[in-house]
C-alpha cells in the first residue's frame, strides 16, 4: 500500500481535503467513482502535460465508464488570458456540461488557476479538483482557491475565489518537470519555512541535496508540509484581508522582477527566489532583522541553484513595477518583513527608504554584496 497523506482545508461548508499519494494519478477513475461522479468530465490540461499522462488519464477514466473531454490548452503563462477561458467555456457548452458537470485541473498553475475560473463562472459555478503537477502548484496553487487569469495591464487582474471540490496530489507527476521549473518551485518551499515553519526551514536546509535530487521521500514531506503552511494561513484568512497576505514574502521585489523581465527572462519562482533574498535585506537595513537572517535566507535559496542578485534595473523601475501590484493598498506598497526564520510581520514600506536601500546595496555591488553584510 503507498502512503496516503491528506491535509483538511476546513472552510465551512466549502472545506475540502487535500490528498497526497504517489500513483494516484492511476487510480483516478476509481477515486471519482467513490466520490459518486457519473457521466461527462472535462480534463483541462496543456500541452506538455498531456503529452506525459494524458493517455493513462482518459484510460482510466473510461475503464470506470466516465466520458472525458479533453480541452488541452497551449503551455505557459501567454494562455492565461480571458480568450482561454472562452475556449474552455465554448467546449463546456458544446458538450452539454451541465451544473453537477465535474472538471479536472491536470497542470500547473496556469491550468489551475485558468480552470478554477472557468468552473466559477459556467453557469454560475460547477465543481472542479485540482491535479496539480509542478511543484509551484502542489506546494501553493492549488490551494487557497484564488482563481483567474491576467489582463494586458497586470497579472491575475480578473478572477475570483472559488475552492476546489479536492487537491489531489500525486508527486510521481514532478519526475518529469524540467529543471528550471523544479528549481523555481524550491522558492516558494523556501517561502514557508521563513514565514512560518524554523524547523521546516532547517529540514530544506539539511536536505536540500536530496531535493534536488528529486529523493521521493523527501519530495512527499515537503509538498505535505507546504500544504499544512498554506492550508492553515488559507483558512484562517480565505479572502486574503489579513494574515493571508504573509504569503506574499518575497512577492513584492518578485513580483515587480517578473513584470520588469516580461515573465520570461525571469519566470515567477526565480523572482520570488530573488525577492526572498532581497526583502529579508531590505528588512535588516530597516532593523527589523539582523544579517544572520538574510545569510541564512540567502544560503538555502543560492543551494537550491535560486538566484539572488538584483537584475540590473534602475530602483525608479523596480519601484514604479511594486507600486503596479495589485496588492498595493492605498497607494502604499505594504512589505512582509521577517523578523526571524519562522516568523515575519507586514508594514508598509516609504519610496525614501527603498531607494536609500538600494544605493546602499549597489554602491558595494561588484559581488552584489547585501546592506547587510556590508555593514558589518
Ligand atoms: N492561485 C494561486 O494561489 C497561485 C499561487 C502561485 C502561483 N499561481 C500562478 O501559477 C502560475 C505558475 O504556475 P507554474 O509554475 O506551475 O507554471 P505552469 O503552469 O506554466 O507550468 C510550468 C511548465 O511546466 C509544464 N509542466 C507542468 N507539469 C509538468 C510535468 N509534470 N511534467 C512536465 N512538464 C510539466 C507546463 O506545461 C509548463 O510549461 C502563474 O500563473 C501564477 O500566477 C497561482
Ligand atoms: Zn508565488
Amino acid at each position: 500500500m503507498t502512503v496516503v497523506s491528506t491535509v483538511p482545508v476546513s472552510l465551512g461548508e466549502r472545506s475540502y481535503d487535500i490528498l497526497i499519494q504517489a500513483g494516484l494519478l492511476e487510480r483516478l477513475g476509481g477515486r471519482l467513482k467513490k466520490l459518486g461522479v457519473k457521466g461527462k468530465v472535462g480534463v483541462v490540461t496543456d500541452r506538455h502535460v498531456a503529452r506525459h499522462y494524458a493517455r493513462n488519464l482518459l484510460g482510466t477514466l473510461k475503464r470506470c465508464d466516465l466520458e472525458a473531454v479533453p480541452i488541452i490548452l497551449a503551455p505557459g503563462e501567454q494562455s492565461k488570458t480571458l480568450k482561454t477561458i472562452e475556449h474552455i467555456l465554448d467546449a463546456l457548452a458544446r458538450h452539454r456540461f451541465e451544473r453537477s458537470s465535474l472538471l479536472l485541473a491536470l497542470g500547473g498553475g496556469v491550468v489551475g488557476d485558468l480552470t478554477g475560473f472557468a468552473a466559477a463562472i459556467y453557469q454560475r459555478g460547477i465543481p472542479f479538483i485540482q491535479i496539480p503537477t509542478t511543484l509551484v502548484a502542489q506546494a501553493d496553487s492549488s490551494v487557497g482557491g484564488k482563481t483567474g487569469v491576467d489582463h494586458r495591464l497586470g497579472k491575475n487582474l480578473i478572477g475570483a475565489f472559488y475552492q476546489p471540490r479536492a487537491v489531489w496530489i500525486d508527486p510521481l507527476t514532478l519526475r518529469t518537470l524540467p529543471m528550471r521549473e523544479w528549481i523555481a518551485g524550491l522558492a516558494e518551499v523556501i517561502k514557508y519555512g521563513v514565514i512560518a515553519d524554523e524547523q521546516f526551514f532547517a529540514y530544506l536546509q539539511r536536505e536540500m541535496s536530496g531535493l534536488l535530487r528529486r529523493q521521493p521521500d523527501i519530495v512527499a514531506a515537503v509538498v505535505k508540509r507546504s500544504c499544512e503552511i498554506k492550508a492553515e494561513v488559507v483558512t484562517s484568512d480565505e479572502r486574503e484581508s489579513d494574515r493571508r497576505r504573509i504569503l506574499n514574502y518575497g512577492h513584492t521585489i518578485g513580483h515587480a522582477l517578473e513584470a520588469l523581465g516580461g515573465y520570461e527572462s525571469l519566470i515567477h519562482g526565480e523572482a520570488v527566489g530573488i525577492g526572498l533574498v532581497q526583502e529579508a535585506d531590505l528588512a535588516c537595513s530597516q532593523g527589523i532583522c539582523d544579517r544572520t537572517v538574510v545569510a541564512k535566507i540567502r544560503d538555502v535559496v543560492q543551494a537550491a541553484g535560486l538566484s539572488d542578485r538584483m537584475p540590473p534595473w534602475s530602483p525608479a523601475k523596480v519601484w514604479k513595477a511594486m507600486l503596479h501590484d495589485k496588492k498595493v493598498s492605498g497607494g502604499q506598497v505594504v512589505g512582509v518583513w521577517p523578523e526571524r526564520i519562522g516568523y515575519v510581520r507586514m508594514a508598509p514600506i516609504d519610496e525614501r527608504v527603498f531607494h536609500r536601500w538600494y544605493a546602499d546595496s549597489r554602491s558595494m555591488s561588484a559581488g552584489n554584496k547585501s546592506f547587510c553584510k556590508a555593514s558589518v
